[in-house]
């Protein structure tokens, strides 16, 4: 027999002690931002039917939540409100409100856990009648003028005490608007983390359906980005990088891993990408079909989501993947 060339690969992947040891890649629980949905009331736990596992809370038990989390490891929340009908008009006059439950909530959370990092999201889908992230006019989402309520959103939610605020509405500008806001009340410490790139995408769904969130009209293809395009991705990532923000993110991230990569090649910035609801979802639809081994699958996702560039991955999983390590 003639002996094959020296250098063989598989001596590297020879046992679980060699693999662990040249993994150029790691997922830990630092590297996560939970998402959470926050529901008015007390004693609240409603799963979202597109979503198992994850649930609509109300603060009592979000502060429980949070609390074994940080017992596990994860320790950066992204805390999303679930508005009733009642309370949504065309101008989400509620998400400056600071008697409203979610920035009540908010202070609430950041009086009990001081060194959990909390962030925000600022957008009007949640608060707003039209379901959009901007302010509609005649069938039309207004950019400057969205920029105003987003501006008041956002100096609200600072005044909670958050640490990171996510704008994540796509108007152009905002970031620089926001910023330039936050300065000049003194909230010169609350970071901003841009979605920078974030598509106009199919696998938002479930989210929508957790907050009933869905556009009441029409399509947000006028401000989110065409999944067609690479190159408008770092037009937004230097604008966002000049405007000043702190990170920058791509959303979603599994048909986006690609945009992960390009942004982490040409930014200086940490890279967040958001593993979304629907990526989520696909992996515990087909798990709960016995098609797919779900634990094995939500490694290898997070991993590659890593290994294209992202710093930060915001995740359904996070929990899920912290208990399981531990
Ligand atoms: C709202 C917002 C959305 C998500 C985060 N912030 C939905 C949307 O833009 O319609 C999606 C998150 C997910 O799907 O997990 N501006």
């Amino acid at each position: 027999m003639t002996s094959l060339n020296t250098i063989r690969p598989r001596r590297n992947r020879k046992s679980n002690t060699i693999r662990s040891m040249v993994a150029e890649t790691t997922v830990t629980t630092n590297d996560f931002i939970y998402p959470l949905f926050l529901v008015d009331g007390k004693s609240q736990k409603v799963e979202i039917s597109s979503m198992p596992g994850i649930f609509r809370l109300s603060i009592d038990l979000m502060l429980k939540e949070i609390e074994e989390c940080m017992n596990l490891g994860v320790r950066a929340f992204d805390i999303f409100p679930a508005v009733e009908d009642q309370h949504k008009d065309r101008t989400a006059t509620k998400s400056y409100d600071s008697s409203f439950f979610y920035l009540k909530a908010l202070k609430e959370i950041k009086k009990q856990f001081p060194e959990a990092c909390i962030m925000t999201d600022v957008a009007m889908d949640p608060y707003s009648s039209d379901g959009h992230d901007g302010l509609v006019k005649d069938g039309r989402i207004l950019n400057d003028e969205t920029l105003e309520i987003l501006g008041k959103m956002a100096l609200a939610q600072a005044e909670t005490g958050i640490d990171i605020l996510g704008p994540s509405d796509m108007m152009d500008g905002r970031v620089g608007y926001i910023r330039t806001l936050l300065d000049k009340n003194g909230y010169t410490d609350v970071s901003i983390m841009s979605y920078t790139a974030k598509y106009s995408s199919g696998f938002y769904n479930p989210f929508r359906e957790a907050l009933d969130s869905a556009p009441k009209f029409g399509d947000k293809k006028t401000y989110q980005m065409n999944p067609a395009n690479r190159k408008e991705a770092l037009i937004e990532a230097a604008l966002d990088t000049e405007e000043g923000a702190d990170f920058l993110m791509v959303k979603p991230a599994l048909a986006y891993l690609d945009v992960i990569r390009l942004l982490k090649d040409n930014s200086c910035l940490p890279i967040a990408a958001y593993n979304v609801s629907g990526e989520f979802s696909m992996v515990k639809a087909a798990a709960q079909k016995g098609w797919l081994d779900g634990d094995r699958v939500m490694n290898e996702i997070l991993l590659s989501i890593k290994r294209a560039g992202a710093d930060i991955i915001l995740t359904y999983f996070a929990k899920e993947f912290a208990a399981k390590k531990i």
